[in-house]
């Protein structure tokens, strides 16, 4: 069952992210990555302190994830925490699939991870995807743009 709950929660993330990556191509145009990006410096900084409170414990404090081989399902059947450097898949998700996952976690749909819908506020859910986000290199950046990006 819980590896059913797993493949169910992938499959639903993935397909946010292949219909939101549709909807940009018939959308007006492919946005071309100036070199900005959505978030600020201060930003960055305060997700660095919301990241190490709420998300190192498992995610690594740069995000580097905490296990050797994230894909590698774990004795119960879910799946470890991912890394979030850019390393693994969370540049498959625009910014609002981000929050979702952050705000219910994985845990009804046979996940590990928390919900933190109550436990952070908005802004700090943004300032710790900038955080995270702020290790990816460019070229993951730009793909994710292409994945719907800050949609
Ligand atoms: C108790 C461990 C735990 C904590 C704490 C935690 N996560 Fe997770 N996270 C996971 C696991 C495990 C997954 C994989 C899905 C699942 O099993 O729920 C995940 C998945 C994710 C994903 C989806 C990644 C992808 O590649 O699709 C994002 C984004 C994420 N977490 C962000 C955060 C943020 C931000 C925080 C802190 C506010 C946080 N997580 C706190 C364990 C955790």
């Amino acid at each position: 069952m819980n590896r059913l709950k797993c493949s169910l929660l992938l499959l639903a993330l993935v397909c946010v992210a292949c219909r939101e990556a549709q909807h940009n191509d018939s959308g007006t145009d492919n946005p071309s990555f100036s070199g900005e990006r959505w978030y600020s410096d201060e930003q960055v900084a305060a997700g660095a302190l919301v990241f190490q409170q709420n998300c190192a414990v498992c995610h690594g404090s740069s995000a580097q994830g905490t296990v050797d081989d994230w894909r590698e399902r774990l004795p119960d059947g879910s799946f470890p925490p991912p890394p979030l450097d850019g390393s693994a898949h969370a540049w498959h998700h625009p910014r609002s699939v981000l929050i979702q996952v952050i705000n219910e976690g994985g845990v009804e749909l046979g996940g590990k991870m928390p919900g933190f819908d109550s436990v952070l506020v908005a802004d700090e859910k943004l300032a710790a995807i900038a955080y995270f986000q702020d290790f990816w290199s460019d070229e993951i950046y730009a793909n994710w743009l292409q994945m719907g990006g800050v949609n």
